[in-house]
């Protein structure tokens, strides 16, 4: 009824209003009065009049299109001239004058306050995300076209409606129990882990994990943690984050080399990847396993096992977790940044009882649990068997996608070595020494062709120039092409 009568007299709802000298001379009712008038509001045509108006005069006095002290029409009047009733604007003003952007003041105009202190909105000055390039050759994203969107929304629709009332409330930071039992079900079927899902917690990722594992050994008086050189910045990032010093531990073809923790003996905690070394591609050998979780028992310390892409194995079943080895000694860290993609923003956390109990018994923080219908969505994934044969069908086309990049590599790269290519969604590529690798990078960009030098991996700097080549998200039947343009970047040519 509001919107019709507005439209009828004014024809995009517009009004006028004459700021200059601090009065309001009146709104007009016709299109020529608006454009003449000193300030136009857009009321729009969507929604109740009363708050069209409100948030036309808040956005006027934020601006300052509305100056301080400039009155406003008498409610009755500003209502007869917008053709509306006189209790909208009065609504509208009372709205305002409650908020702070208007004052009341009896017998006398309704005036805009000044409210040049309140902080003005800025843009915050985070560029954009950058696209991805065309050749996505950059490790850590799996195939963002392959997201099973149908099926993760009917999950979610399902977790949606089956949620009781009741429970809206519940955060439930760890997660749900019966999601939490489903996972760890999965876990033990598919990484031989050793958990009752009572050690489980779920969290917003492998990142927030560690972030959250690493405040606990702080209140638990660990100052440093070991990291893999070279490794995932965004896990030891974390740890730094909550206040431990991070101290690198080589790594070679076996692995972490973890005989050199001896080197700190003030380290009681690492982070490790061992089923298939962040970057270089390699499984912890069998004796380095045995070894590390000797190493735990003899300082009473923890393993951190991030086992981030280990359901991607090409030559053989996955290598089981350590944790299923240890469970007293090892935190195993997953996600599904690899197998759904990161923006799911879910990941779980087993722990042994005894950092179970210390957590329970309330002296430690508990972690801070994605949303609860995520969770759910995702526990439905898993029952209805959505997930794993999702996670089927994924390893052949990494399979396929792996062999054709390895393929073209031979062929056009044959001074450059391969490795670290059994499992996961990349491998190393190992350039002729001399190679400037950064310079590498660069000119693959140019090229749109996304690749990583493994220094940015590296906290020492390293002797071999290499690049970190990701698969995952390179367009099926591009290969040949993104390895030809790396190729000449590589080359110069
Ligand atoms: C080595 C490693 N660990 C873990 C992750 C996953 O981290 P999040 O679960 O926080 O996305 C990644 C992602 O790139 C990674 O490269």
């Amino acid at each position: 009824m509001q919107n019709s009568c507005l439209h009828d007299r004014h024809d995009k709802g517009d009004i006028g209003l004459d700021t200059r000298s601090n009065r309001v001379i009146g709104s007009h009712t016709n299109m020529t009065g608006v454009s003449t008038a000193g300030l136009t509001l857009d009321l729009g045509d969507d929604g109740p009049m009363t708050r069209r108006l409100t948030t036309a005069l808040r956005d006027a006095v934020r601006d300052g299109r509305l100056p301080p002290g400039t009155a406003l029409p008498p409610s009755r009047q500003f209502a007869a001239e917008i053709g509306c009733s006189r209790w909208v604007v009065t609504e509208a003003y009372g709205q305002l004058v409650a908020e702070g952007y208007l004052q009341a003041t009896t017998g006398a105009a309704t005036r805009v306050r000044d409210i040049r202190g309140a902080t003005p909105l800025r843009p915050l000055g985070i560029p954009p995300a950058e696209p991805r390039p065309r050749f996505d050759l950059a490790p850590g994203i799996p195939d963002l076209s392959a997201f099973p969107r149908t099926r993760w929304a009917e999950a979610y629709r399902r977790a949606v409606l089956a949620r009781p009332t009741g429970l809206l409330a519940d955060r439930t930071p760890i997660g749900i129990a019966d999601a939490r039992a489903v996972i760890t079900d999965y876990l033990v079927r598919t990484r031989q882990v050793r958990e009752d899902p009572t050690q489980v917690m779920v969290s917003n990722g492998a990142g927030a994990s560690v972030g959250w594992l690493a405040r606990v050994l702080v209140r638990l008086g660990h100052r440093r943690i070991g990291v893999e050189d070279p490794s995932w910045p965004g896990l030891r990032d974390a740890a730094r984050r909550a206040g431990l010093e991070v101290v690198p531990i080589p790594v070679d073809n076996h692995g972490l080399q973890v005989s050199r923790l001896d080197d700190h003996p003030g380290i009681r905690a690492v982070i490790t990847t061992p089923a298939h070394q962040f970057p270089m591609g390699v499984a912890l050998s069998p004796d380095r396993r045995l070894e590390l979780i000797d190493w735990a028992e003899r300082v009473g310390g923890l393993v951190i096992e991030d086992d981030y892409d280990a359901e991607y194995r090409y030559d053989r079943r996955p290598v089981g977790s350590l944790q299923g080895m240890a469970p007293d000694r090892v935190v195993l860290v997953g996600s599904v940044s690899k197998s759904l993609g990161p923006a799911v923003n879910l990941g779980w956390v087993i722990m042994p009882q005894w950092l179970i109990m210390r957590i329970l018994a309330g002296d430690l923080e508990t972690g801070v649990g994605p949303s609860v219908f995520g969770l759910e969505a995702f526990a439905i994934m898993i029952n209805e068997g959505w997930y794993e044969r999702h996670l089927r069908g994924m390893r052949t086309a990494y399979r396929k996608r792996r062999e054709a990049v390895a393929a073209a590599i031979e062929e056009m790269l044959p001074d450059c070595r391969i490795s670290g290519m059994a499992a996961g969604l990349h491998l190393l590529l190992e350039l002729p020494a001399g190679t400037d690798a950064d310079g590498v990078v660069d000119r693959a960009a140019a090229q749109q062709v996304g690749v990583v030098s493994i220094d940015r991996y590296r906290l020492r700097s390293g002797r071999n120039p290499a690049l970190v080549i990701g698969y995952g998200n390179l367009r099926s039947g591009r290969e040949r092409e993104a390895v030809g343009l790396l190729a000449r970047a590589i080359r110069r040519t």
